[in-house]
């Protein structure tokens, strides 16, 4: 059977701790976690406009964590600091995976869309930097709903906007909560553990299929 297949983008297709050695050459030894208050606080702030109804760009919410991530540490970037780091975000690695596992998916006739917070222009940009906006038919952007993950909202627009249903459709991703979100909303979901210590989160709603590398996808859909 061909599915439609909606690839997250950050964590899933591109690896965020790319950034990891511009980070510690700007904050030291504090880098890993300094990079994993923004990469959380970057999403809860994305979870909190979804609730309060007011959504910006999901840059925003990248230069506001960067800016608490600041405080938090006591580390005073300068301006010029910060937008080398968002300007970098913009230019993140894919993993290693991705390629071969996006040409077998694509090879065998699925329709592959790269799905995300982040904005048509800024996910574009980044896939070609990283070489694999060629595998997708689209880039399908929650801005168009002014929303985030994981409001049903956005999962129901992804099957309008590419013209698919629940049942042939999976979410991809490594982060758990899209994961959870696209099967409460009714989709199938694969979650991509990335690390043998990534914990999935305990809610009783358990991912469709559980893969550590895109290029396994194939031949479990
Ligand atoms: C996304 O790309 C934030 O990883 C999430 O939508």
């Amino acid at each position: 059977m061909e599915y439609t297949l909606a690839f997250d983008v950050y964590g899933t297709l591109i690896d965020t701790s790319g950034i990891l050695k511009s980070l510690t050459r700007l904050t030291g030894e504090t880098a890993k976690d300094f990079m994993d208050t923004w990469r959380n606080k970057q999403l809860e702030y994305a979870f909190r406009r979804g609730l309060m109804n007011s959504y910006v760009d999901f840059s925003e919410c990248t230069s506001h964590a960067l800016n608490y991530s600041c405080l938090v540490y006591n580390i005073p970037l300068k301006p010029t600091e910060k937008e080398s780091l968002l300007q970098e975000y913009s230019t993140l690695p894919a993993f290693e995976d991705v390629t071969i596992g996006l040409e077998k998916l694509k090879a065998a006739g699925h329709h592959l869309f790269a799905f995300s917070n982040g904005s048509k222009k800024t996910v574009s940009q980044l896939l070609q930097n990283s070489k694999i906006l060629n595998y997708f038919k689209d880039v399908v952007s929650v801005a168009d709903v002014e929303t985030f993950k994981p409001n049903p909202a956005v999962y129901t627009y992804f099957n309008t906007h590419t013209n698919s249903t629940k049942t042939n459709s999976w979410l991809i991703s490594s982060n758990p909560f899209d994961v959870i979100g696209a099967i409460s909303y009714g989709m199938r979901s694969a979650w991509v553990k990335r690390s043998e210590n990534s914990v999935f989160d305990p809610w009783g709603i358990d991912p469709t299929l559980v893969i550590s590398s895109i290029a396994e996808l194939d031949n479990q859909l």
